[in-house]
């Protein structure tokens, strides 16, 4: 076996994980995490070779450092300094400001040198100019009366300046190991750049595609998200928060932002407690038992509470039953925002709330710059709250070594930018996020003998800068050069056809006349950067401006159409779907991006990427998610392409105008291969409740081992993505219709054939039931294995009392 060391290793470093976490503090999340612990090293086990060996580093989360550990020399220094501060400089350190460009509406400061040389800055983002940032920390370290450095953020989301996929796009390639790759490359461009700090990983559940910031995160499944949430953490911060090019984590945002309501940003969500346990606090218990050193608090109100002053959420799930140690910063002004929001009519009282729900530090609203003093003064906070407080941001800046190392080296800073390796690897990345929608008759791969091309459409050239890259993007190569490069300059014809949002009769007819000389047709088409990501909501997702008329235009010339679509979220482009035989996603492919695409078109690579988000027909489906619960009403076996005709097929939870489906489900994504997938089978059809409950209290104890035969029925060899499912019934709680609890990626030569195992703990049997405790019940268990959400054969087993 090729990897026989990194077998080895995944094994000693799987037993080490779960030695570490029969000693942590036992939490009702660990359920997910174990679960993926597990999956990661039954990956790693049972179907090497060939697994891809994104498992064995998953194992590494929990021997990786953060701030789970106590170090007793740490909080010695933290004491010691905190003994030597006054009220004034403490508070400083609670306080953040952006000095760079905005990523929200103003601070109204700019004041920083004076603030910080009186100690009343801890943290400042948006410099990205390490000369920049060394003169602000020569202020603090020299000039200030404590020489505490300041901490410096950024949102560095999908690399620093090395471009990666966009999260969405990361998350497709349902691989961990090159999200943490990935999250290692940003962190070391960023740190050398002199910012020790990232927001993200993002971690919100997004079940709207309305919303922008789906683009951000990993999707609408709680145990994917999880897995990359970790790995996000894991490659931040490296294997010691203090190394050179370790940078902190900061997992946002906490919580339930992606259920705004009309997948409006900022909007209002309404989440129970239930379904704020199931669905969207597993991604964040995940970073923090990886050892996210931070958190930051959500703009929105949940169930009427903002969370930037949400003790619940704050206090009750974060510290008390996580045990988190780390720091939580508001987002950007939602302390401020606590006024709009309705719960505050002054800057006082909103300081106050967001403080004693548990918000360590204020992102730019100067809320607590403003009334800390006051508000301890008068006795509304206490003083040891504040040095609570304090320490968590102190604790920080010594895991990072900031006090030892305040200072970038400007010289070196560049040198870490745009490794060849990186390029590499982003390119990678790309190549395993796309996501094969459509590919009738086998179109793609198109032969590279093909003789004339034309990529039409507004974005061939760099789908990131539509309109020219600017120097600092670094070293990019277009999607249309890729193919020059791949078929010879003479072969490639390249038309705009349409802008994004604008375009004129002469350019469509322009490209409509390229595409009848050509032999294929590359369209690529969809969104700008701009459009998704926050503040990006979309009321329409189909093709933007004069996208449509394009598409239809160059379709009506008879030639075959490759359609690439550009976006940071599904469309819903139904026409497409129906007239054109070949449609791939690519999301927001990043820095390599282009020859990642060309590549796959032209079948150097096969793609194996699959969707993390349900793909909706149309916008009045959304939300759509596919671990959903099944109504009392399941439309079952009626057509739901005709409208109701009878009693039967009226009285069902269905839309009489569109199917409730999908256009393409969850998990869902083709190749240029086929596989097939045999019947799963499960080692044991009755299981005690009871003891799957005292089975809670060992994680990673195998309960239950589920198998199926997958084979490569091509001609090709190819990875593919194998997910394993349950559904649980005659529980006290309504589960969904299919809850992810498993997943693997294989690579099989052509007719391959393989036995996927995947062997499930405990935990995920269990589920929060009426009295918000998580327990296995008596229940119907089905487990399928299968390529995506919706196919697989059950398997049926009981558990009983
Ligand atoms: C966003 C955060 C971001 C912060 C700082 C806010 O508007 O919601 O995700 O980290 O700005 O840029």
């Amino acid at each position: 076996m090729e990897n026989h060391p990194e077998l080895l290793r995944a094994i000693v470093l799987c037993l080490l994980s779960s030695f570490c976490i029969g000693k942590r503090r036992r939490s009702p999340y660990r359920h997910c995490l174990n679960a993926i612990r597990l999956f990661a090293l039954v990956g790693t086990l049972l179907v090497l070779p060939g697994t891809i060996s994104s498992a064995q580093s998953t194992q590494e989360s929990t021997t990786r450092s953060g701030l789970n550990a106590v170090d007793p020399q740490l909080e010695r220094r933290v004491e010691t300094l905190l003994e030597k501060m006054t009220l004034e400089e403490k508070i400083g350190q609670l306080v953040q400001y952006s000095a760079g460009q905005p990523t929200g509406p103003g601070t109204g400061r700019s004041n920083y040198e004076d603030m910080i040389a009186r100690g009343q800055i801890g943290s400042l983002f948006n410099v990205v100019d390490p000369r920049q940032i060394n003169a602000y920390q020569h202020i603090a370290v020299e000039k200030s009366r404590l020489h505490i450095p300041i901490l410096f953020g950024l949102d560095v989301i999908h690399g620093f300046r090395t471009e990666f996929p966009i999260p969405l796009g990361l998350a497709s390639t349902w691989d961990p190991t090159i999200v943490e790759r990935a999250s290692r490359v940003a962190a070391t461009e960023a740190a050398a750049d002199g910012i020790r700090w990232t927001f993200s990983p993002m971690v919100d559940i997004a079940r709207d595609a309305r919303w922008g910031r789906m683009a951000e995160g990993a999707g609408e499944d709680p145990f994917l998200g999880s897995a990359m949430s970790a790995a996000y953490v894991r490659g931040y911060q490296g294997a010691h928060l203090d190394a050179a090019d370790s940078i902190a984590a900061c997992a946002k945002h906490f919580v339930g932002y992606g259920a705004a309501e009309g997948g409006r940003d900022y909007n209002t969500t309404e989440i129970s407690e239930h379904t704020l346990r199931e669905f969207y606090l597993p991604p964040f218990h995940a970073a923090v038992e990886a050892g996210t050193a931070s958190l930051m608090s959500a703009f929105n109100s949940l169930n009427g509470i903002p969370s930037s002053a949400n003790p619940f959420t704050l206090k009750q799930v974060l510290r008390r039953e996580w045990g988190f140690k780390g720091l939580v910063v508001s987002d950007w002004n939602s302390i401020g925002e606590l006024i709009p929001h309705g719960i505050a009519t002054d800057g006082a009282t909103a300081a106050r709330k967001a403080f004693d729900a548990g918000v360590d530090m204020d992102m730019v609203s100067s809320s607590y710059h403003d009334h800390l003093q006051q508000l301890v003064s008068s006795g509304q906070i206490t003083r040891s709250a504040i040095d609570e407080a304090v320490r968590r941001v102190l604790r920080v800046k010594f895991a990072l070594g900031l006090f030892d190392h305040s200072f970038v080296d400007e010289a070196s800073a560049p040198k870490a930018l745009f490794h060849p390796e990186s390029i590499a690897l982003a390119r990678t990345a790309a190549e395993r996020s796309f996501v094969l929608l459509k590919n009738a008759n086998g179109l793609l791969p198109l032969s590279k003998g093909t003789e004339n091309v034309a990529v039409i459409g507004p974005l061939g050239d760099d789908s990131s800068y539509p309109n020219g890259a600017p120097p600092e993007a670094g070293p990019r190569s277009s999607f249309t050069a890729a193919i020059a490069e791949l078929l010879g300059q003479e072969h490639v014809a390249r038309y705009r056809g349409t802008g994004i949002l604008d375009g004129t009769d002469e350019e469509i007819a322009a490209a409509v006349a390229g595409a009848q000389k050509s032999d294929i047709v590359v369209l690529t088409l969809g969104e700008s950067p701009e459009m998704s990501g926050e503040a990006a909501s979309r009321a329409h997702l189909g093709l933007p401006g004069r996208q449509q008329e394009l598409l239809e235009a160059i379709v009506k010339t008879g030639k075959p159409v490759v359609l690439i679509l550009f976006s940071g979220r599904p469309l819903t482009v139904p026409w497409a779907f129906d007239h054109v035989p070949a449609v791939m996603a690519a999301w927001l492919p990043g820095i390599s991006g282009g020859p990642a695409l060309a590549r796959t078109l032209f079948g150097e690579v096969n793609p194996s990427g699959k969707l993390v988000v349900s793909w909706p027909r149309a916008v009045g489906q959304e939300p759509l998610y596919y671990n959903a619960l099944a109504t009392g009403r399941p439309p079952g076996e009626i057509d739901l392409t005709r409208p109701p005709a009878d009693v039967e097929s009226r009285y069902v939870s269905r839309y009489i105008d569109e199917p409730n489906s999908p256009q393409f489900p969850f998990g869902y994504g083709q190749s240029y291969t086929s596989f097939s997938y045999g019947p799963t089978t499960i080692s044991n059809t009755r299981l005690s409740a009871a003891e799957l409950n005292s089975g809670l209290k060992r994680p990673g104890h195998t309960v239950i081992v589920a198998e199926a035969e997958v084979r490569n029925t091509g001609a090709r060899p190819g990875d593919e993505i194998v997910e394993l499912y349950i559904r649980l019934r005659g529980t006290s709680t309504a589960q969904p219709i299919r809850m992810l609890k498993g997943f693997q990626t294989i690579s099989m030569a052509a007719g391959e054939s393989k036995r996927v195992k995947f062997e499930l703990p405990a935990d995920a049997l269990a589920i929060w039931n009426d009295h918000n405790q998580l327990a296995a019940e008596p229940s119907q268990l089905t487990v399928w294995i299968s390529p995506d959400s919706t196919r697989g054969t059950p398997a049926e087993a009981e558990i009983v009392k």
